[in-house]
């Protein structure tokens, strides 16, 4: 397993990879490299099939504290143009396969926004999410403006990135940014019980699911459904398929195999 300066990279279980954010000294904050090794950790999964789920957190006290301020603050309008973060968002939005997160304490900024970036959140009830940068005198740059506002509405992403507030999981959960809130001691445990679920069903059915659901985001309803109908009926030419459907008819679990 490769070593690395801002995340800890590890598999608790065969078919799951976690990615633990560990920069307690700068509260986790996503300096360029952290998402350099956060991006280089994606490629190597998307590329190995023995992996099915990743799964990222921070620490108790702090998911993200987002970006690295010290570092942003040397980028000049030039160098914030030609910066390479976009490029690991984008590497990080098109990870093909389930990527969840264990949120506990503090998911702000560019935390909040990687929050936003992953498919499934999990949040601790201590779990506080914001995006603070009108505090900095500036704005989000990770989607936060664009996310935000599809994910929970306009109402609150206003209030959100207009006052700097941050809101509760509890909060959160009522308006879609989290999927689950738990028990602080419990997030990860339950996030990993999660992945360990997906990763069991067919590779190539989640990868088409969250295609199309991601899909919903950028295109009409129409265009949503033509790209299910046909990922739908791609699923019946597959190995995938056909063994769920017999496993359910011969009343056993399905071993799928990604094919
Ligand atoms: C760099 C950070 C940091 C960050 C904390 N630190 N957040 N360093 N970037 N985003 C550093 C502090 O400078 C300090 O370093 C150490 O971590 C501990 O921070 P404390 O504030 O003492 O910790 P705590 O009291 O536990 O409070 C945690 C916190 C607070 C609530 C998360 O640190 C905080 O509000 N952080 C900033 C959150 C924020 O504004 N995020 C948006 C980032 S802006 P030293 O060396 O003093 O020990 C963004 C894009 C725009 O995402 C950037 C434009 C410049």
């Amino acid at each position: 397993m490769e070593t690395y300066q801002d995340i800890l990279v590890d598999r608790p279980q065969d078919d799951i990879l976690l990615i633990t954010l560990n920069r307690p000294d700068a509260r986790n904050a996503l300096r360029n490299n952290s998402l350099l090794e956060i991006t280089e950790t994606l490629c190597a999964a998307a590329a190995d099939a023995t992996i099915r789920v990743v799964v990222i957190t921070g620490s108790q006290k702090v998911f993200a504290a987002g970006a690295d301020i010290k570092e942003m603050a040397q980028l000049d309008a030039i160098g914030a143009l030609i910066d390479n973060r976009p490029e690991y968002w984008k590497a990080i939005s098109a990870f093909h396969k389930p990527l969840l997160a264990a949120v506990n304490g503090y998911a702000l900024g560019a935390g909040c926004e990687l929050a936003m970036h992953v498919d499934i959140v999990i949040a601790g009830e201590g779990a506080k999410f914001g995006q603070p940068e009108i505090n900095l005198g500036t704005i989000p740059g990770a989607g936060g403006t664009q996310r935000l506002i599809k994910t929970v509405g306009k109402p609150l992403a206003m209030k959100l990135v207009l006052s700097g507030e941050m809101i509760d999981a509890r909060t959160a959960l009522a308006a879609g940014l989290v999927a689950e809130v738990t028990a602080d001691e419990h997030t990860l445990e339950r996030t990993l019980a999660l992945a360990g679920t997906i990763a069991g069903k067919s590779p190539l059915a989640i990868r088409l699911a969250k295609e199309a659901m991601l899909k919903s985001f950028e295109v009409g309803l129409e265009a949503g459904l033509n790209l299910e109908r046909k990922s739908f009926s791609l699923m019946a030419a597959s190995a995938d398929r056909k063994e769920g459907i017999e496993a359910f008819l011969e009343k056993r679990k399905p071993k799928f195999s990604g094919r």
